[in-house]
């Protein structure tokens, strides 16, 4: 059942390549122009009534969320507020009917987020689930619903289940450009046209999994490691850190690039990992700065770059390359060697990887 796999995570995230085609392939239009959501045939004026967008969900999804406000806003010019569910519920939300809340959600049956979908309802706002599980109760809640077809996810430690989230709200944030009239045509099937590349480039990133393993025993004796990042390498920083805390115990931190100086350089010594994630090209001098901030700390920096790229390299102790793609596809292949780096250094250390101390698959209860 795991096919030939050590762990149901390391075959999980070999499949990305599959289901992320799987997720793409039904919403993109024959012509390879367009983005179709059969399921939820908005049209102009059903995007254009929307104030703001309140994405709710916890963990790895709540991590997809920070993605999607990038991708909504940049490209549909939608305000969108992101919230973990359990602190959502509590707080006398600001929602109403003018409000898109997009709940995300893997197994569907979360507890914290089916409550915030509930709570967003009950304020008047309409719903649209993002989930995996057909039929799950968030599914059942929810006005409307798009399903990310990663098939089932056996390993605690989310991997496929994340990227095709990343897939699904990038399709939507096209789909919702171009309904309000944000997004010309040209730009949209240009992000096509990358995005159809994906499953192929992910495959180059497998070819490197020594390397990445090669880095997973250098850190497995650290006690901290930092993730920093900027814009949407932000949002990857803190889904690194938390894949690598959940399955390595290693305690980990991500920080955007900007923040260092406000606090955490004080904790940057000699010796101390910092995964630096630098692909997005508007923000990379910025990056750099930050980069040689830790390295004048003597910090051991793993640089994660775009495929030729010659300056931020020239910086850092050790490379991970990504392959060339848009900004905003980007972020679905530089989570992959972020998920390798966690399962490697889980794996050296001898831990459960499929099972984590602590933690279930599913978290029904409060
Ligand atoms: C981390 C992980 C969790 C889940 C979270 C939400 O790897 O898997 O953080 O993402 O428990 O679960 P779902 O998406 O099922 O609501």
């Amino acid at each position: 059942e795991k096919g030939g796999f050590e762990h149901f995570m390391l075959k999980e995230i070999y499949e990305q390549p599959k289901v992320i085609k799987d997720t793409m392939s039904c919403r993109i239009a024959s012509d390879g122009e367009q983005i179709q959501f059969e399921e939820l045939n908005w049209t102009p004026e059903d995007v254009k009534s929307i104030g703001k967008i309140m994405i709710v969900a916890c963990g790895t999804a709540y991590h997809a969320g920070l993605l999607a406000k990038y991708f909504i806003e940049k490209l549909a010019r939608i305000p969108v507020e992101v919230d973990i569910a359990s602190e959502y519920r509590y707080r006398d939300p600001l929602t109403d009917s003018k409000t898109l809340c997009i709940v995300i959600s893997q197994s569907g049956e979360t507890i914290d987020t089916l409550a915030a979908l509930k709570e967003a309802k009950r304020r008047g706002a309409r719903s649209l689930a993002i989930t995996n599980v057909v039929g799950s109760s968030v599914s059942r809640e929810a006005d409307q619903v798009v399903y990310t077809w990663a098939g089932p996810e056996i390993a605690v430690a989310s991997t496929k289940a994340y990227t095709t989230q990343l897939v699904a709200l990038l399709l939507l944030a096209l789909y919702m450009g171009r309904l309000n009239g944000h997004l010309t045509a040209d730009r949209e099937a240009q992000v096509i046209r990358d995005l159809q590349r994906v499953p192929d480039q992910c495959r180059n990133i497998f070819d490197h999994a020594g390397d990445i393993k090669e880095l997973a025993a250098k850190i497995k004796e650290k006690e901290d490691i930092f993730f920093i990042g900027r814009s949407m390498d932000y949002g990857l920083a803190m889904e690194g850190a938390l894949k690598l805390k959940e399955i390595s115990y290693i305690h980990a931190e991500a920080y955007a690039g900007g923040e260092l100086k406000h606090g955490t350089l004080a904790l940057i010594i000699s010796g101390v990992p910092v995964i630096a994630l630098a692909t997005q090209q508007d923000v990379e001098e910025k990056m750099i700065s930050n980069i040689k901030e830790v390295k004048a700390r003597d910090a051991y920096v793993i640089g994660v770059v775009q495929e030729g790229d010659t300056e931020v390299r020239k910086t850092i102790d050790s490379v991970i390359t990504i392959p060339r793609s848009d900004n905003f596809v980007l972020p679905i292949m530089t989570v992959i060697p972020l998920q390798l780096l966690a399962y490697y250094t889980a794996v050296v250390r001898g831990n459960d990887v499929d099972k984590p101390r602590n933690l279930a698959k599913s978290v029904t209860v409060e």
